[in-house]
C-alpha cells in the first residue's frame, strides 16, 4: 500500500510555481512515527475553520463589504470534517481549535463539537470566536464538550470597537462574556485583541484592569499582513514589547509566567500581586516560527502548514474520492512535511497569500 501511495498524485492547488517541485519530492517522508515536518517540528495542534462566514468586518480581516462566500457545496460537513480530525488524532494531533470566519454562525456548531471531543486521544478542544453569539450557545459548547475558549475583542469603548469590527455589538459581546462564565468546563477564558499602532494605546491599562478584575487572560496580538483590504503596514505594528512597557509604566514590572511548552505563542505574564494575567502574541517583533507546532485546514478543506503559505492541500478532493484513512493520513504526512520554514515577514523575500484571515482561520 505505501509504495502504491507513495507515487499517487494527490491534488494539489498552489499560487507558487516552484511548488511542484517541492511535493513530488516526497520518498522521505515517513509513513509511521509522530507528526512531524522536515525541520523536526512535531505538529501536534490543529486549527480547522468551519466557516469563512463572519457577522464582523473587522478592518484588519474583511472589506466592509464582505467576501464572496464559499458555496456550501464546497465546504466539509461535520462528518467530513471529524473523519479528517480522526485520523490527524491519530497521527499525533493533540489539539483542536475551530475557526473561521466566525464559527459560531455555522449551524449546529454545538453538533460539531460533540462530534470531535468524542475522538479518544484528543487533550484538548478550543474554539476563537468574536463572541457575539454566546449568549445563546456558551451553554450548548460547555454541554457539548468544549474545554477551552478564545474570545476576540479589541476594544472597551462602544464607538471605537464599531470602528474597528463595522459592527455596533460590544455590549453583545460583553454578555457573551458574562455568559461563558457560568460554564467552568470552559477554561481557561482567553481574550484576545489585535494591537494596531495609533488604536490600542490608550486602552491597554483598561484591558489590564479587565484581566485582574475577571478571570480572563488578555492578549494582545501584534497586526499580521492577513487583512483583505491590503491596509496593513509595517508602521501600524505595535510591538508586544511597547504594549509592555506601557503597563510596566502603570504597574512596575510584570512577573512571567513559567511554561515548559516552548510553542505556545503567547509570552504571559501576571502581576507582583499575583492577580490576573497578561500576555503578548508577537510574531512579527518575535517570530515563533521555530517551535510553530500548528496547521490548520479551511473551510474548503485544503489543508495549509502556515498562515503565510502559498500551497494547500486539497483533503476535500482526498475525501471525495474515497480514499481510505491511510491515504487521508498520507496526504496529511506528506503537507506537514513540507511546512515552512518560516514566515518571512519584515525580509523582502516575503509576498502576501491571495487569503486573509477570514479564510484561512486564526
Ligand atoms: N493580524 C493579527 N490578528 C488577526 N486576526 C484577524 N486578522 C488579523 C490580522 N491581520 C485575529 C482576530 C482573531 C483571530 C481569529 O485572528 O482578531 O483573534
Ligand atoms: Fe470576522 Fe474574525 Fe475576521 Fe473579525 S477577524 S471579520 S470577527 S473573521
Amino acid at each position: 500500500m505505501a509504495d502504491e501511495l507513495r507515487h499517487r498524485k494527490l491534488a494539489q492547488t498552489s499560487e507558487d510555481p516552484d511548488a511542484s517541485l517541492l511535493l513530488s519530492e516526497d520518498e522521505t517522508i515517513s509513513h509511521d512515527g509522530p507528526l512531524v515536518d522536515s525541520y523536526g517540528r512535531h505538529i501536534k495542534n490543529l486549527r480547522i475553520s468551519v466557516t469563512d462566514k463572519c457577522n464582523f468586518r473587522c478592518v484588519y480581516c474583511m472589506p466592509a463589504e464582505g467576501l464572496p462566500w464559499l458555496p456550501r457545496a464546497d465546504i466539509l460537513t461535520f462528518e467530513e470534517i471529524t473523519r479528517i480530525a480522526r485520523v490527524a488524532v491519530g497521527l499525533g494531533i493533540e489539539q483542536i481549535r475551530l475557526t473561521g470566519g466566525e464559527p459560531l454562525v455555522r449551524r449546529d456548531i454545538a453538533d460539531l463539537v460533540a462530534m470531535l471531543s468524542a475522538i479518544p486521544g484528543l487533550r484538548s478542544l478550543s474554539l476563537t470566536t468574536n463572541g457575539v453569539l454566546l449568549g445563546r450557545l456558551a451553554r450548548p459548547l460547555a454541554e457539548a464538550g468544549l474545554t477551552r475558549i478564545n474570545v476576540s475583542l479589541d476594544s472597551l469603548m462602544r464607538e471605537k470597537f464599531t470602528q474597528l469590527t463595522r459592527r455596533d455589538a460590544l455590549d453583545q459581546v460583553l454578555a457573551g462574556l458574562e455568559e461563558l462564565e457560568k460554564y467552568p468546563t470552559i477554561h481557561p477564558i482567553k481574550i484576545n485583541a489585535v494591537a494596531m499602532r495609533g488604536y490600542t494605546e490608550s486602552e491597554v491599562l483598561d484591558f489590564v484592569a479587565l484581566a485582574r478584575r475577571k478571570a480572563y487572560s488578555v492578549r494582545w496580538i501584534e497586526f499580521m499582513p492577513l487583512d483583505a483590504d491590503q491596509i496593513w503596514r509595517k508602521e501600524d505594528i505595535l510591538t508586544g514589547g511597547e504594549i509592555k512597557d506601557i503597563i510596566e509604566a502603570g504597574y512596575g514590572p510584570l512577573v512571567p509566567v513559567k511554561t515548559d511548552d516552548p510553542s505556545e505563542t503567547a509570552r504571559r505574564y501576571t502581576f507582583d500581586d499575583g492577580v490576573g494575567e497578561v500576555g503578548f502574541i508577537n510574531p512579527v517583533s518575535e517570530p515563533f516560527c521555530r517551535w510553530c507546532d500548528r496547521i490548520r485546514i479551511t473551510a474548503e478543506g485544503q489543508l495549509r502548514t502556515c498562515l503565510f503559505a502559498h500551497t494547500e492541500t486539497d483533503l476535500r478532493a482526498v475525501v471525495r474520492a474515497g480514499d481510505d484513512d491511510e491515504a487521508l493520513a498520507h496526504a496529511i504526512r506528506r503537507a506537514v512535511w513540507h511546512k515552512e520554514l518560516k514566515h518571512h515577514i519584515g525580509d523582502k523575500r516575503f509576498r502576501r497569500t491571495t487569503r486573509s484571515m477570514s479564510m484561512i482561520g486564526g
